[in-house]
């Protein structure tokens, strides 16, 4: 989509008029560069029944030349930020071809810029299509180009209008990444897929330095988390290391760590068949980790975070790792795998371990990771553990801000105790049969790093967000319309940049 700013003034072939409730007669503005009798019908619509401005009412008036959609917002004391932003996400979904590609979006009685910009993020959000596998008509060809949008309010919000949406247009490009990279089919996109992309987007940017651990190097690192869930596959596993602003670095750095299972066919413990495709999604969370980068640099961070992906494509073969294996980690602790299914924490592992040794301020992993957290949460919330109550907290907040919802979850010493229960390693990579969220998240703290040695070490604050609901197939989210939600990037670019 491309946009811009200005004044109220001439409309566009459709203009959108978002009007609330209380607004019995249409304001002088609202028909503004309309023709007359597109004008006369505006305001007569307005006036009568048939438009009543409730929220969720539309009503199109239709002209050879000139459309106008009027769009009913309810009362403007009731419409929160996230009302706003699903009206522009439906609006946007609701266009046809007759529309054509040529917007005006006029903000008149009522508004305030935080709703103003949260109706353009919601239309930026949903302008989105993986069709690229799709052939398209040759007679279609304008089809393709981009919405050009003009956001008109009165001239005093122009400027945080302005500032609102070339942020929150950055933001929705790296959500765009995300979703990209997490639709896009495990034929396509393997491990070193991944890396070749993150290496052509940080190439040329003097605030982004990338490291790509490859297979050889992972073996002889220890990383035998990732060596051995990855090493089934003919597309070898590999660690992708982001680091934006490191030359700004000179204290502790947040850090953010991504399961990127390019896909998961559950190993030897092998899946079901039935819905195994979405088994593509499973390494949403180092696609998060990318597009956070890129909404980062995007709206001009200036902090140095870092970002690492575990990417590995979990197959089946004679190469492959088995239950009953005992492997090694980069942490030195051995795991006996009792379930090649349970393959993302131990990718994580070293992930986790890895994000030690850059002296953190605080650890956050996302991960696509239990069918469990599915069932406990549906697709509405991404839980949340943390073993420090202050990063909960500010997490659970970021995400609430964006209303992208992260549910705390609790990381009990029983789920600990689980996993810690081997009899022949130092843990086993599966809990008991049920809270098996819990006990994945537990999994992954036996690897989060300590800060400090002997008696003083304390780990390091680590957040884990369970993905594995909202990272796609959510029909409440209006966001998008199906596949990948590119869910996170938002709630971290907010974490990280407005705090
Ligand atoms: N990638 C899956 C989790 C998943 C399931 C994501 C459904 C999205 C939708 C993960 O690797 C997995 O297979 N987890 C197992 C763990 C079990 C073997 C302990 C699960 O949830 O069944
Ligand atoms: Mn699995
Ligand atoms: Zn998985």
């Amino acid at each position: 989509m491309e946009w811009n700013v200005e004044g109220i003034g001439e409309s566009a072939q459709t203009l959108v008029l978002p009007l609330f409730e209380e607004v019995a007669k249409a304001p002088n503005k609202a028909t503004s560069g309309l023709g007359r009798s597109t004008a006369a019908q505006v305001r007569e619509a307005v006036a009568s029944d048939d438009f009543d401005g409730k929220s969720g009412k539309s009503l199109t008036l239709w002209n050879s030349g000139q459309k106008v959609i009027l769009s009913g917002m309810g009362l403007p004391e009731n419409l929160a930020e996230k009302d706003s932003r699903d009206a522009g996400a439906k609006l946007l979904a609701s266009l046809s071809k007759q529309h054509g590609k040529s917007l005006t979006v006029r903000f008149t009685t009522g508004w305030r810029p935080g709703q103003m910009i949260a109706f353009a993020e919601g239309m930026m959000l949903r302008d989105y299509k993986f069709d690229k596998y799709q052939q398209k008509d040759d007679d279609d060809d304008d089809d393709d180009s981009p919405y050009s949008v003009t956001f008109q309010a009165s001239d005093r919000y122009l400027r945080a209008l302005h500032d609102g949406c070339a942020r929150a247009g950055a933001i929705a490009v790296g959500v765009h990444r995300a979703r990209d990279l997490a639709n896009e089919p495990a034929n396509v996109l393997y491990p070193m897929e991944y890396a070749k992309r993150a290496r052509a987007w940080a190439k040329g940017k003097d605030n982004v330095n990338l490291t790509v651990i490859e297979f050889a190097e992972l073996k002889k690192l220890g990383m035998d988390g990732l060596v051995n869930v990855g090493k089934g596959s003919e597309q070898k596993p590999c660690m992708v290391i982001f680091e934006l602003n490191p030359d700004a670095r000179d204290g502790p750095c947040p850090m953010i760590v991504g399961k990127g299972i390019t896909f998961d066919t559950g190993g030897i413990s092998i899946k079901p068949s039935g819905g195994m495709d979405e088994m593509k999604f499973d390494m949403h969370g180092s696609a998060t980790v990318f597009g956070l980068m890129e909404a980062l640099h995007g709206i001009g961070h200036q902090q140095p975070v870092i970002g690492i992906s575990c990417m590995a494509e979990n197959s089946l073969s004679s190469t492959a790792y088995r239950p009953g294996d005992v492997i090694n980690t980069y942490s030195g602790k051995t795991v006996e795998v009792l379930n090649t299914d349970a393959e993302g924490r131990l990718v994580l592992a070293d992930g986790l371990w890895k994000a030690g040794e850059f002296d953190p301020e605080f650890i956050i992993d996302l991960a696509t990771l239990t069918g469990a957290i599915v069932v406990a949460l549906g697709h509405e919330a991404t839980g949340l553990w943390s073993n420090d109550t202050a990063l909960l907290e500010r997490i659970r907040k970021a995400a609430e801000s964006v209303d992208e919802l992260a549910w705390p979850m609790p990381l009990l010493p029983a789920f600990e105790k689980q996993v810690k229960d081997s009899k022949i390693a130092d843990v086993k990579n599966l809990g008991d049969r049920y809270g098996g969220a819990n006990s994945a998240a537990a999994f992954l703290k036996q690897f989060v790093p300590e800060r400090g040695e002997g008696d003083d070490a304390e780990q390091y604050p680590w957040a884990h967000l369970d993905i594995a609901g909202t990272a796609w197939g959510t029909s409440t989210n209006d966001m998008v319309a199906h596949g990948a939600t590119g869910v996170h990037v938002r709630t971290l670019t907010h974490l990280l940049s407005e705090n």
